[in-house]
């Protein structure tokens, strides 16, 4: 048996076009969508995902600007910056990009993103709201996974998900967002003994690691749904999830790198934005 490949590009596009109908309406009723993304590195990659997000976004009617720190930005620096831009009404939408600079983590400067405007859930505050149930924004990767699994018809209540992954920006909210759906779920990391025989208990497995070939045919169990959000530049430039190749012929479904999770991230985050919009000219 070979994996049924469950692909993001569709939903991705739904989702889009949904976007471009809510921001025309929006710049119509002179609330024009605004998202800015905050920069604080060096980092190629880092600048390549910024650059893909803005275009995407131009795209779709949302303005995006690019407000770049410098690699040596202060935490404080950062904090006023986002704590600025929470104040100007007329941005709607706040990333604050990583990696930042060292010493610094994401959740030192979060905080300081209003959690209406925080469409990437990545303040402290946005991940309480999600614990307790009531999310504002969910981390849109953490959200992909859900919104993928729905858009393929997966049933999520009752099932068995396994993470692997506890991150605060995918693997623990993901955690809550299927808790929130009536999943029974198990959350595996690096001090996971016995990771296989963890996994392979479950209906659908998850995989958020950054190791590509981690996941591999023995850690899934017999037609399992695999969801791989591992995202891992190969040598020659080429990019791969996690989960080995031989995993598909355990597996029942199983998304692509590239083209699964990622796309719906991205959607995903535009969609955040014109929310926030419309919320903020309620
Ligand atoms: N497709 C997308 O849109 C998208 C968006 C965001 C991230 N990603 C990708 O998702 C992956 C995870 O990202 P992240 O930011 O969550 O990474 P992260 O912060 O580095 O977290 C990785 C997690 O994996 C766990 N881990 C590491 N080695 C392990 C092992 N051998 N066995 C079991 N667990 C292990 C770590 O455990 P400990 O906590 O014990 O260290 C940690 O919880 C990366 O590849 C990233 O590029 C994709």
């Amino acid at each position: 048996m070979t994996a049924k490949p469950l692909s993001g590009k569709e939903l991705a596009a739904a989702i889009r076009a949904d976007v471009t109908t809510r921001a025309a309406r929006l710049t119509d009723a002179s609330t024009p969508p605004r998202l800015t993304v905050v920069t604080a590195t060096k980092d190629e990659s880092s600048a390549w995902y910024v650059s893909s997000i803005a275009k995407a976004a131009t795209k779709v009617g949302i303005t995006c600007a690019v407000l770049d720190c410098g690699p040596d930005a202060s935490a404080d620096a950062l904090r006023e910056t986002l704590r600025s831009l929470s104040a100007d009404p007329a941005v709607h939408g706040i990333i604050m990009q990583t990696p930042l600079p060292q010493g610094i983590r994401l959740d030192d400067v979060a905080g300081s993103i209003d959690i209406a405007k925080d469409i990437d859930g990545a303040n402290p505050a946005s991940l309480g709201h999600l614990a307790v149930g009531h999310p504002v924004f969910a981390p849109a990767t953490a959200e992909a996974v859900i919104e993928l699994l729905d858009h393929h018809g997966i049933p999520l209540s009752g099932a068995h998900v396994t993470v692997v992954g506890r991150s605060a920006v995918v693997g623990k909210p993901l955690a809550h967002l299927l808790l929130n759906r009536d999943a029974t779920v198990t959350v595996c990391h690096s001090r996971t003994r016995d990771l296989s025989a963890v996994t392979e208990r479950a209906d659908a497995l998850v995989a958020a690691v950054g190791r590509a070939g981690l996941i591999t045919a023995d850690h899934v169990g017999k037609e399992a749904v695999v969801i791989d959000v591992g995202t891992n530049v190969t040598q020659d430039g080429g990019l791969v999830g996690d989960v080995a190749p031989g995993a598909v012929e355990r597996a029942s479904a199983l998304t692509p790198v590239p083209g699964g999770v990622g796309p719906v991230t991205t959607a995903l985050l535009l969609r955040h934005t014109v929310q926030a919009a419309e919320r903020q000219s309620a």
